[in-house]
């Protein structure tokens, strides 16, 4: 991010704590609850949003060897990545040509080959067929080119693997509205220092409102970051489908002293990029935490939590401090999850029929108004 684009970023967070204000959208919005509970609802976010739209799945230093493969779960469909002997990243269908078994079930390795548990049909890691036992006898006519397995959209963009299942996908468009903050963050050049994964009972569109306002910090965050940040001080900026927000932490009032130019934005705020739909980016002083979600059911969310640190910095002296890092970062938004399990358990019971997002919480508005853009 440029200069003098952090210096007016940090001057408007400035000015509206001078005035004890907040970043104020026009009205008070309500959203209704069957966006978070009907099965309906869900599948036409599946197929219109989660199908139809690039997904960051995974990281690639996770794919970084010769051979490296990774099982993942997009939209639904059970998704291999490989990297290939022509150094290429490919993704495909998990199943088998021959009769439609699941052909890896681990969830990452190393493999140039990969052998159905059925019948032994074999592919190399470029999804060609190479092995069929007893192919004369048995199918004498196959032709091999023709059973190669399915592909899906892939591509490499800003350190990230995107994946997309349905249409044609046009990744440059996407992240256009974002780019040059993506090229900023230079996330090709980190690795990922831990990683945890867990279902959570909640929907998708819960978790993601939780991360766009500052309002609820110093009340659901006491334990943890909450003293950390002004309360209710942030502000957003829609990017297309995405959302910037930042998030102003205490540290920000030494900057009244400071010559503006050398105001460094990492340094007082957190920044969080909602790339839609499913990955946030929380991007810290050191270090990025990213929140990956993965929709199963209406209430349902898988919900991956990678603490990425610069590749520089990924040092034996530095482990200590990372790991400390990606504790802290698991306690926080733990808390978040187990209120967002509350709500979305509240919901069934039908008492409220819609929830209440005041001027503050404009992002919250702004993000579903994306989703249902993209809804017919
Ligand atoms: S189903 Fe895979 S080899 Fe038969
Ligand atoms: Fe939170």
């Amino acid at each position: 991010m440029k200069t003098a684009e952090q210096i007016d970023l940090l001057e408007e967070l400035l000015g509206l704590r001078r005035d004890r204000s907040a970043f104020l959208d026009e009205a008070v919005e309500r959203s209704p609850v069957k966006r978070y509970d009907d099965p309906a609802v869900f599948t036409a976010e599946r197929d219109q949003i989660f199908r139809a739209t690039p997904l960051a799945v995974a990281h690639i230093s996770e794919l970084a060897e010769d051979g490296a493969f990774l099982s993942r779960d997009v939209a639904g469909a059970p998704i291999i990545l490989t990297r290939g002997r022509d150094g290429v990243i490919h993704g495909f269908y998990n199943f088998c040509r021959h009769r439609g078994a699941r052909l890896v079930d681990a969830d990452q390795g190393c493999r140039h080959r990969f052998t159905c548990p059925y019948h032994a049909w074999t592919w190399d890691n470029q999804g060609h067929l190479i092995g069929v036992p007893h192919q004369a006898q048995g199918f004498p006519d196959l032709n091999k080119p023709a059973y190669g397995l399915k592909r899906v959209n892939v591509a490499v963009r800003f350190g990230w693997v995107w994946v997309q299942l349905d249409g044609e996908m046009d990744i440059d468009a996407f992240l256009a509205p974002v780019a040059d903050d993506l090229a900023w963050l230079g996330m090709e050049r980190h690795v990922v220092f831990a990683s945890d994964e867990k279902p959570w009972k909640v929907n998708w569109k819960i978790i993601a409102e939780g991360g766009l306002e500052s309002y609820h910090f110093r009340v659901a965050h006491a334990q943890t970051v909450g003293g950390l940040f002004h309360d209710n001080l942030s502000s957003y900026q829609l990017r297309g489908p995405h959302i910037r927000s930042i998030l102003v932490r205490n540290t920000i009032d030494e900057l009244v002293e400071k010559p503006r130019d050398q105001w460094r934005i990492r340094e007082h705020k957190n920044i969080l990029y909602s790339l839609f739909p499913n990955i946030s980016l929380l991007v810290q002083s050191d270090h990025i935490a990213v929140v990956l979600s993965s929709p199963t059911a209406a209430d349902e969310t898988a919900i991956r939590i990678l603490t990425m640190v610069p590749e520089t910095d990924a040092t034996a002296d530095r482990s200590e401090w990372w790991a400390r890092n990606h504790g802290f970062t698991l306690k926080t938004l733990n808390e978040d999850f187990v209120i967002g399990e509350a709500i979305q358990a509240n919901l069934a019971h039908g008492v409220n029929d819609e929830l209440t997002f005041g001027r503050f919480e404009g992002a919250l508005h702004a993000f579903n108004g994306v989703v249902d853009a993209r809804l017919t």
